[in-house]
């Protein structure tokens, strides 16, 4: 097994997870406060915020791969004959002709003739993160984190499709209660519809919101299975595809903004109308959004898939208790018994023997 690095003597793989559950509960309940906390005409444009997301992530994803080809590689590029004391390491590294190289091993590894397979993920992931904004706009946040756990079901019909992943039966019958507890979770937003207008300033829609969530599952578990198939079908380094999803996100990215700035007639140019009442709020979205996308390539990297479903199970209960303290949630029993059905199907869905031969392995480890 590869070694595991650590923080302070903890392993990487455990704060990760933490931060991955604290991160989504997060996440959450910061996107939706900024989004239904001010009137209609004030809110900013989720685009802009997919946008940004990917650029700051793309250029923190940047200065790690750049970093790890300096690292990992300095004695294998020639260094000419010099006669005086060597320099220390660092200063070493740091010689124009040194950078250059490194420069263009990173271009290379970059644009690299199978780079193009990150753009479909990369599209996806552009849609799901804009329909995560519809979904928090309309959605109490605890509803729109219990149900966006139907993601799971749809990552296990696309790993049984395309990566042909096999499951027990105890993991078929827990992704059927998954079903069953969101469902349930969804007949009582219905019943509180009324109530959840009357306390927002937006009137929130929840057959709106509960579609976005079904299509940010589906694009979610394609794009999730399809990233998983690339990392383990090639050598590229992890920061490197990060890259890679952050550049074919561009296009996908910057198109709505300037279909919607040509239908309003405004100023795609000005960049004051792209961060048209783009405040604190917005920012702390994007912040927490881009701490999520590096969080999750981590997790990936050092630890799998069956411990990232527990993240966010317990993130759910997190969002949960966030929501009663600070918007005023109404506990309601069929709540809580949706919510405790979900639970115990990540719970069940995740109980699998870890022994090899069995055909079934959720583990995405690089
Ligand atoms: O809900 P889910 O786990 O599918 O969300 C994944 C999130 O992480 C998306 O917002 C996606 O943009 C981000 N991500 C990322 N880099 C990766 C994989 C996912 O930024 N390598």
């Amino acid at each position: 097994a590869p070694s595991v690095p650590s923080l302070w003597g903890v392993p990487l793989k455990y704060i990760s997870l933490v931060t991955l559950a604290v991160q989504n509960s997060a996440l959450t309940i910061i996107m939706h406060y900024s989004r239904v906390s001010t009137p209609p005409s004030q809110v900013y444009s989720a685009a802009t915020a997919v946008l940004m997301n990917e650029i700051l992530k793309g250029v923190i994803s940047l200065i790690f791969a750049f970093s790890r080809i300096d690292a990992s590689s300095p004695l294998s590029i020639p260094v000419p004959f010099n006669p005086e004391p060597p320099k220390p390491r660092f200063l070493r590294s740091c010689t124009p002709s040194l950078l250059l190289v490194r420069v263009k091993k990173l271009c290379a590894e970059l644009f690299s003739p199978d780079c193009w397979k990150l753009s479909i993920p990369a599209i996806l992931y552009v849609i799901q993160n804009n329909l995560q904004y519809v979904a928090a706009s309309n959605l109490e946040a605890a509803t729109f984190q219990v149900s966006y756990q139907m993601k799971i079901l749809t990552t296990a019909a696309f790993s049984v499709m395309m990566l042909r992943k096999r499951l027990l039966s105890t993991q078929w019958i827990a992704l059927l209660f998954l079903a069953i507890g969101v469902g349930i979770v969804q007949i009582q937003t219905g019943a509180c519809k009324d109530d959840a207008s009357a306390v927002d300033a937006h009137s929130m829609n929840a057959t709106k919101g509960f579609l976005a969530v079904v299509a940010a599952c589906f694009t979610s578990g394609l794009a999730g299975v399809y990233f998983e198939m690339v990392l383990k079908n090639s050598q590229g380094d992890l920061w490197v595809r990060n890259v890679q999803l952050s550049l074919f996100s561009l296009l996908p990215c910057i198109a709505p903004i300037i279909v919607s700035s040509s239908g309003s007639g405004s100023n795609f140019g000005s960049v004051s109308a792209l961060f048209h009442n783009f405040g604190p709020w917005a920012w702390a979205t994007v912040g927490v959004q881009v701490l999520g996308g590096l969080v999750t390539a981590m997790v990936i990297k050092y630890s799998d898939n069956i411990l990232k479903g527990f993240a966010t199970s317990l993130s759910i209960v997190l969002s949960f208790l966030a929501s009663v303290a600070l918007f005023d949630f109404h506990i309601t029993f069929t709540f809580m018994l949706g919510s405790a059905i979900v639970l115990n199907a990540t719970w069940l869905y995740n109980q699998q023997p870890r022994r090899v031969g069995l055909g079934v392995s959720r583990d995405t480890k690089t």
